[in-house]
């Protein structure tokens, strides 16, 4: 019995301690290897490189392509198209030397690749300079390009910079953390006049990029790192002074654990398949006497003038014994070190894998000369090499501009808004012009002729270029955003599978509108602009101080915002149903029943009422539309986007002194006093109304000149009495007369021409509720919407101040009510 414990204990012990062994072992990171300009994932050399749509790093996507080709490499199928500076950030979970690979293969697409220039970078060093992605010695293969880089921050961001008028791209990414030591910081710089001293400042201040990989009497192979080690012959200056050794039959054993930081090798530092080859000297005959003319000597190309960071490997598995031979290591022919197994230090035991770094400063020939000469001493005259790496030391460079990421960080902001305080200039101008026709227009009233300039109008106000922008808005210090709705980018993109087409649910003046589904499961609405365009910023800014502040039932709520480098994304609650505009006109959807539309109207009523009155406070919304009522999954209406909205002490008068609003709702008396008031809004919100009824655009061109404006040829009707045949066909039958009367009432009286003829939103939000309940019945009470609203506590009955107007006033003045903050 006691055996058997004892059995179980020991296996158990054991197994604990292989556990623990093979913790000490690396093995290559899953991150991040990255397939780029695809959502597909593809598996080379044995690595999984993901699709970006899965991606675990974050990229800024401005301006981006992506393409296919019939490349047999399914890695360099596709590469994304960077057409302004833009990046890929990088989480980093562990400080350490990272290996960077970049992969490009300029295939052939409409986008020819081949004609591509740009700059990469990460930050204070230029990784690549006016790199067209070729590899210049065989143009069908791809060009790799790799770097040793320490990194000891949470992130990293590899910069693509394309050259002027030109692009950047790139088909695959590679970046993950190696053993620790694989490189040291602490390295010998040796220089032919003065000898070897410690490189100052160390490795680790610099970037390392890979120039050569040589096998040394071997063949092409590959490593646990993916590093590619190719044969050395090539680059033998006298071939006949060397040839390849068999290679070791045997297994070499590298020194276990990773912590090394001298001459021993580690699992890592090359395979055995490098240890285990090796070139050496000729038969040397006894009766030589120079044996510097047996030299072995490589002539490796290299940039002229530059530190390179040279690594040799060595493994004597040639001698029976350690110290049978020894030889001299030159560089540009100078002296450096006496390569000498037993001086090295390793161990007793051949073959025993060491190497030996410097860093050498190339001069103008570029070539970096190394040579071995055996030394006529040892009881074997011989030299020999195993492997031979050479990199290129890249030094920090002051011009490679800062990462933009800050929403604070003046570089990142003046060049934006430099650029639209001029658009808004530009657009200032054009508005003057245009108000001064419209002005023309309205004096020219219902014989208008002169519709020179309706064609170039927004049809029904879907997009939004009918916007100007505000330039007070620029003078003014950049506001201070809410920090707590900042969502990142990459939750965005994960959100809305990198901004996918399949995602798209609108699109304007702002730039498009995705569908996502955020981690924490919720539906939103992802409103994304123009990539860099400039364009809306001060909206944007508006929009996120604006609702920030606001939450109400008939307000869509924005739920945060991104604002990482030149996104401008805003993040709203997804309203299921779309715009109002969408089930009135030019649509496949089902007609809405009156009942329903009563409501949609009362629901954005409160919610504009709530934004005159409510606890933010006098905020006029400057662009009611039927494009800017959403519905809900139950018809739920809210009122939406407030780029334009400005908020302002209720006791001061809003002056402005752009345009703003959509041409076909905005408020006439605009173009004399330049101001807009909340009656601006109860005046567009009185075309909305309109649209609700007659399921027509608040302007369309195809029309006869006196239908054009609805607002007009809506108040032509109702004076005339012909109200009733432009009502919409399809719910004609369905309204109550007495319903339409007050409806009718309401519209005319918010389209009076002085603003102050109008009611309030207050007022007007009464009055639909008694067209609804005039709709179903006095005693009917079961409509929720109507007895909820009935209770608010703060609401009484007032006579209301704003009904009295010209055509107005028909026979139930008496009980027209508002509403009123107590
Ligand atoms: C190093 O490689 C040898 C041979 O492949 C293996 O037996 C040993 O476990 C490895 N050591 C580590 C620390 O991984
Ligand atoms: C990508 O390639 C496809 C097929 O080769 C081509 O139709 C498309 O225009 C290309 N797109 C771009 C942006 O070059
Ligand atoms: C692509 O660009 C390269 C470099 O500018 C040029 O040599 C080549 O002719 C171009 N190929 C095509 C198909 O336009
Ligand atoms: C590059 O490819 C073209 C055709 O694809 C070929 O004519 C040319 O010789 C190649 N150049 C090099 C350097 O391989
Ligand atoms: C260029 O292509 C050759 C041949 O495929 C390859 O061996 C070499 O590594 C490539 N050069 C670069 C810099 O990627
Ligand atoms: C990484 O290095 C930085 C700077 O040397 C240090 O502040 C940070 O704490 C380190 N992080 C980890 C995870 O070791
Ligand atoms: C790219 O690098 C070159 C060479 O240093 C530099 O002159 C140029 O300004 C850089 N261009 C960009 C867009 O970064
Ligand atoms: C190299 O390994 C040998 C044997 O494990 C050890 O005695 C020696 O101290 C090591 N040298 C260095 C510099 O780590
Ligand atoms: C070199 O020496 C070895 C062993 O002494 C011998 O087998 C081989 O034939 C010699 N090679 C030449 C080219 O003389
Ligand atoms: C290296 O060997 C070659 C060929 O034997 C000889 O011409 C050259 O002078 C030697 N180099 C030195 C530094 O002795």
């Amino acid at each position: 019995m006691a055996t058997v414990q004892l059995c179980i204990a020991l296996l158990f012990l054991l197994q604990l301690l292989s556990l623990q062994f093979a913790s000490l072992g690396y093995n290559v990171p899953d991150k991040y290897f990255i397939n780029c300009g695809s959502d597909n994932s593809v598996t080379e050399s044995g690595k999984v490189y993901v699709g970006e749509s899965t991606l675990q790093a974050t990229f800024s996507s401005s301006n981006t392509e992506r393409n296919q080709s019939s490349v047999p490499s399914p890695l360099y199928q596709t590469a994304r198209i960077f057409r302004m500076d833009s990046w890929y950030k990088f989480d980093i979970d562990k400080n350490g030397t990272y290996l960077v690979r970049l992969h490009f293969f300029p295939f052939s697409s409409p986008t020819n690749l081949s004609s591509a220039t740009f700059n990469v970078s990460v930050p204070g060093f230029w990784l690549l300079q006016n790199s067209n992605g070729r590899n210049d010695t065989n143009n069908n293969s791809a060009l790799v390009k790799e770097f040793f880089m320490e990194i000891r921050t949470p992130s990293i961001k590899i910069t693509f910079r394309p050259l002027e008028s030109s692009f950047a791209f790139v088909n695959a990414i590679e970046l993950f953390v190696l053993p620790l030591n694989l490189i040291s910081d602490k390295v010998s710089r040796f220089t032919p006049i003065g000898g070897t001293s410690p490189l100052s400042g160390g490795l680790y201040s610099r970037v390392l990029e890979t120039k050569r990989r040589l096998n040394v009497g071997g063949q092409t192979t590959r490593d646990i790192l993916l590093r590619n080690w190719i044969p050395d012959d090539i680059y033998l200056t006298y071939p006949e002074n060397a040839k390849n050794r068999t290679p070791y039959q045997g297994k070499i054993v590298p020194r276990v654990g990773d912590d090394s930081d001298g001459p021993n090798a580690t699992n890592y530092t090359a395979p055995s398949e490098v240890y285990g080859t090796a070139k050496e000297s000729i038969n040397i005959s006894d009766s030589a006497r120079d044996l510097s003319l047996f030299n072995i000597t490589w002539a490796l190309p290299v940039d002229s003038n530059t530190d390179h960071f040279l690594r040799l490997h060595f493994c004597d598995y040639l001698s029976s014994q350690v110290g049978l031979t020894f030889f001299d290591l030159s560089i540009y022919d100078a002296h450096v070190i006496q390569i000498n197994t037993e001086e090295a230090d390793v161990s007793n035991e051949l073959p025993a894998p060491y190497y030996y770094d410097f860093v050498v400063n190339s001069d103008n020939s570029g070539i970096i000369k190394v040579s071995l000469t055996p030394d006529g001493t040892a009881a074997i005259p011989n030299a020999f090499l195993n492997g031979l790496e050479i990199m290129k030391v890249i030094e920090s460079s002051n011009s490679v501009p800062p990462d933009l990421e800050e929403p604070d960080s003046e570089y990142n902001r003046l060049p934006l808004l430099l650029g639209s305080v001029l658009g808004g200039l530009v657009l200032v101008s054009i508005v003057v012009l245009f108000g001064f026709l419209w002005r023309c227009k309205m004096k020219k009233e219902k014989s208008a002729e002169n519709s020179d300039w309706l064609p170039i109008l927004d049809n029904a106000g879907g997009s939004s270029h009918g916007r100007l922008t505000d330039i007070t808005n620029h003078c003014s210090p950049i506001p201070k955003i809410n920090l707590e709705l900042k969502i990142p980018l990459i939750d965005l993109q994960l959100a809305t599978k990198s901004f996918h087409a399949t995602q798209l649910i609108g699109k304007g003046g702002f730039g498009n509108v995705y569908k996502g589904v955020l981690r924490n499961g919720m539906t939103v609405a992802v409103k994304r602009s123009q990539p860099g365009s400039g364009q809306g910023l001060p909206e944007f800014q508006t929009e996120i101080m604006v609702l920030s502040k606001i939450r109400h039932k008939h307000l869509v709520s924005l739920i945060g915002y991104c604002d990482e480098r030149f996104e401008m994304i805003l993040v709203y609650e997804y309203m299921e149903k779309g715009t109002l505009r969408d089930h009135l006109y030019s649509t496949m959807l089902p007609s809405l029943s009156w009942k329903v539309r009563l409501q949609i109207c009362i629901d954005s009523a409160r919610g504009l009422h709530y934004l005159h009155k409510g606890a933010a406070g006098g905020i006029i919304h400057r662009d009611v539309k039927s494009t800017n009522i959403l519905l809900d999954e139950n018809h739920v209406a809210k009122v939406a986007d407030f780029g334009l909205s400005r908020s302002g002490p209720d006791t001061q008068p809003h002056v402005t002194t752009g345009v703003k609003g959509t041409f076909g709702y905005l408020d006439p008396e605009y173009f004399g006093s330049q101001q807009l008031t909340e009656k601006s809004d109860v005046y567009s919100f009185g075309v909305v109304l309109l649209e609700v009824l007659c399921a027509r655009a608040a302007i369309d061109p195809s029309l006869p000149t006196d239908q054009i404006n609805l607002a007009e040829w809506g108040l032509l009707c109702k004076n005339k009495g012909i109200l009733q045949d432009i009502i919409d066909p399809s719910i004609k039958d369905q309204i109550n007369q007495n319903s339409l009367r007050k409806f009718s009432e309401t519209i005319e009286k918010c389209l009076q021409e002085d603003g102050s003829d109008r009611p309030s939103m207050g007022d007007v939000l009464w009055d639909l509720e008694y067209a609804l309940q005039l709709q179903t019945g006095p005693y009917d009470d079961s409509s929720s919407g109507v007895s909820a609203s009935l209770q608010l506590p703060n609401v009484r009955r007032l006579p209301s101040l704003s009904t009295l107007n010209e055509a107005g006033d028909e026979s139930d003045c008496a009980v027209d009510y508002a509403f009123s903050e107590d």
